[in-house]
């Protein structure tokens, strides 16, 4: 038996086919492009009769219908997007080509080979499309959780292209009756994340002393749910979700995004001191707010909890504190990671506007983007 697995060279990917061999799940075909934010090396232990890379986008019609039909997989467990907020709205283009175009074709692709299935194989198939509570848009201090039935309001070029996708995914299965699921996560943290993202931004840069980028006022809230928790989840959905349901997957973790920072600075005190750089806190920078900023998100994970039994197994200090000492401890993954693109990402994103607003003393720290004012903010 085999599973097929997209975008499984990136962050959660990785950490889902890891799980998945190390739990003695089915043989992983892993589907990636291998873009920016994949990484193959991720996977190089794996043995080949476990593991099999094949390098491919998802909305490549030939190449997934030829590996769909030569594999056979009893799944299809779809990671591969476009990830980044900032990238989004640097660049929506790729977002709508792999997240809405790469998915639509990812599903015909999928149709197919599920048309040609027979008995056992074609109704124990499972689609299972992996989302993110981005897609229900931004919440009040006060507002309850999002649930299942929240409606979807996305803000960002990212959110935007997966509610398209999560909608794609739900008209397959209403017309087609391909036997999907979707599931909506809050923030991941954990080993194997790119460095453009919060967490892990924020480690590398106090370890090297430099600044700390806090967006705006810093009060945004997410929730997070360290990634080993999520891709349990994910497994826990696959085999036995209801066919069609969706669920959303959270920590019970909000966090402001200062307390974040400030949460990483501390543990990096301790597990990495470095008298030249002093407390990292000094770093903390406040810059120009990102535009169009959700203000919070926050997850209701109910339904999960009941139907499947599932329970985050890290609290934030504890999941924190493990990822801290998994970059310490693994520096030359990061170094493969940062190379010459990585720093042109930084310097564009984090050049000119962002840092003058620094430089002006911090004067970006009231609050700006679309709190109150994007008419999606209940
Ligand atoms: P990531 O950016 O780290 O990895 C994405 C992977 O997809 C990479 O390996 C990349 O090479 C691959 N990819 C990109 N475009 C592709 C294409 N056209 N064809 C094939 N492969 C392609 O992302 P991640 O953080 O691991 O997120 C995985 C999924 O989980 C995404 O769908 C994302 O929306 C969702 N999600 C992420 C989070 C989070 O906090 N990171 C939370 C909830 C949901
Ligand atoms: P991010 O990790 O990009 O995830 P997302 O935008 O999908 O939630 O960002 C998490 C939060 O941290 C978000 O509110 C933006 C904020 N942020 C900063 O303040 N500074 C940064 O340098 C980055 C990357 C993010």
């Amino acid at each position: 038996m085999t599973v097929l697995v997209t975008g499984g060279a990136g962050f959660i990917g990785t950490n889902f086919i890891l799980r998945w061999l190390a739990a003695g799940g089915d043989k992983v075909v892993n589907l990636d492009k291998l873009t920016y934010a994949g990484n193959r090396h991720n996977l190089s232990g794996l043995s080949a009769d476990r593991h099999e890379l094949v390098q491919a986008d998802i909305g490549d019609r030939e190449a997934v219908d030829r590996l769909l039909a030569g594999r056979r997989p009893r799944a299809v467990v779809n990671f591969a997007a476009e990830s980044h907020v900032d990238r989004s709205i640097h660049g929506p283009a790729d977002f709508v080509e792999t997240n809405v175009v790469g998915t639509f074709n990812l599903l015909e692709s999928v149709r197919g080979y599920w048309g040609t299935l027979r008995g056992e194989e074609a109704s124990g198939f499972r689609f299972l499309h992996v989302s993110t509570d981005e897609v229900y848009g931004s919440l009040t201090p006060e507002a309850p959780a999002f649930t299942e039935d929240s409606p979807y309001a996305p803000n960002s070029p990212y959110s935007a292209t997966k509610a398209a996708s999560d909608h794609l995914v739900r008209a397959y299965r209403h017309t087609y009756g391909l036997p999907t699921l979707t599931t909506n996560c809050s923030n991941n943290y954990g080993p194997y994340q790119f460095p453009e993202k919060l967490v892990p931004l924020m480690i590398l840069n106090g370890l090297e002393g430099r600044p700390l980028p806090v967006y705006g006022d810093g009060r945004q809230v997410r929730d997070w749910l360290h990634v080993h928790d999520h891709v349990r989840a994910i497994a826990l959905v696959l085999e036995r979700g209801r066919v069609g349901g969706t669920y959303n997957i959270g920590g019970r973790s909000e966090k402001s995004n200062l307390e974040v920072v400030l949460a990483v600075c501390r543990l990096l005190d301790e597990l990495a001191p470095d008298e030249k750089i002093g407390p990292r806190e000094r770093l903390v920078a406040f810059v120009a707010d990102r535009p169009g900023h959700d203000r919070r998100y926050a997850v209701d994970f109910g339904l999960i909890a009941s139907e499947l039994g599932f329970e985050p197994s890290f609290d934030f200090v504890s999941g924190l504190r493990a990822t801290v000492g998994w970059y310490l401890a693994n520096r030359p993954w990061v170094e493969s990671v940062t190379s010459g693109g990585y720093r042109s990402w930084i310097d564009q994103n984090y050049g000119e506007s962002r840092g003058a607003a620094a430089r002006a003393g911090g004067d970006a720290g009231r609050p700006g983007g679309a709190d109150g004012e994007g008419g999606n903010v209940r």
